[in-house]
């Protein structure tokens, strides 16, 4: 019998295809690092039955109209805003993603950057490298405390809840907002749930991990950057369209809030030139929530499990609905 076809936009180590090798008949774009074109992925997409996809690939109508064979789509993530769900389950298109395995990694990077932030370590490392230490002062390069102040986290899934126990860890006051209140993480944590303005109000760090959606599109707005303490840092790990960047940029030089610390962008990748990158006060990183050589190899077989799974008619590992 043919295996099944299948084409896997960034070309992935071979230790790890090479198992899967019996099992379907692979294609895979040949770059690392650069992006599957959109001219291959939508041809490749025309014949393949199985696509294993990159959070930068869009799965959306153009691609699925003429996907003809294709019955599953591995996207290799927790967060699947790029696919078009509702129009590949319309043509039982089955979706994929990659919870669990990269929640640990994710909230590491997460309170990373809420530390960098307030300790302003990339400043400090610069003002080393730059010969700039000539005496120590007792105000030089003063940050803001972590231990015992306020978190607020917004989105209070797997990943904000390792957020929450590593913040429980520093002694803070854990506050969140969620769709629906999470008993387990107020028992377990002692996390309070609070509107998503009282938090705001409250939080010395808030930590952005909700999913992007048609709700949580621009979340972080003008408004909201203006509820928060001027004091309070902005982290977020999640997509970089549930904040508005021009409203962010303007609240940081206006000293509405103290910095920022992010890991995602509307566009990706951010120009460098990008006014937001220029502010000292905001600390970046490219998009590397779940980047550990561990967590993304647990990435990849995850979803190439869950391409087995459909092709052998087994119950999927982790459909995204
Ligand atoms: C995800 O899996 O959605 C993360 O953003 C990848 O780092």
């Amino acid at each position: 019998m043919d295996k099944p076809k299948i084409f896997i936009t960034r070309r992935l180590p071979e230790e790890v295809i090479d198992p899967y090798k019996s099992k379907f008949d692979i294609e895979m774009w040949p770059e690392e690092q650069e992006p599957v074109t959109r001219d291959v992925l939508l041809q490749k997409s025309s014949t393949c039955e199985g696509l294993l996809t990159m959070l930068g690939d869009k799965v959306d109508e153009e691609l699925i109209q003429q996907s003809k064979n294709l019955s599953i789509v591995a996207n290799m993530a927790v967060g699947y805003d790029n696919v078009d769900v509702p129009l590949a389950e319309k043509h039982k298109i089955a979706v994929t993603n990659t919870p669990d395995v990269l929640t640990e990694t994710t909230a590491d990077l997460a309170f990373s950057l809420l530390m960098a932030t307030a300790r302003r370590l990339l400043e400090a490392n610069q003002f080393i490298k730059e010969n700039n230490w000539n005496h120590w002062a007792p105000l030089m390069l003063v940050g803001s405390d972590i231990h015992h102040k306020t978190i607020g986290i917004v989105g209070m899934g797997r990943i904000g809840e390792a957020v929450a126990r590593r913040a429980k860890g520093f002694n803070m006051n854990v506050l969140y907002h969620n769709r629906s209140r999470k008993p387990e993480a107020e028992e377990e944590i002692g996390a309070e749930f609070v509107s998503f303005d009282t938090l705001l109000e409250q939080a010395d760090y808030v930590v952005c991990l909700t999913p992007l959606t048609d709700e949580t599109k621009y979340l972080f707005n003008k408004e909201a950057f203006r509820k928060m303490k001027d004091t309070a840092f902005f982290i977020n790990v999640s997509r970089g369209a549930t904040m508005d960047e021009t409203a962010l940029q303007e609240a940081i030089v206006d000293k509405e809030i103290a910095g920022a610390g992010l890991d995602v962008f509307e566009n990706e990748p951010i120009d460098a030139a990008h006014p937001l990158l220029g502010l000292p006060e905001v600390i970046c990183s490219p998009h590397i929530g779940s980047a550990t050589k561990e967590t993304r190899y647990k990435m990849m077989c995850m979803s190439l499990d869950n391409l087995v799974h459909h092709f052998e008619g087994k119950p999927l590992i982790s459909p995204v609905t």
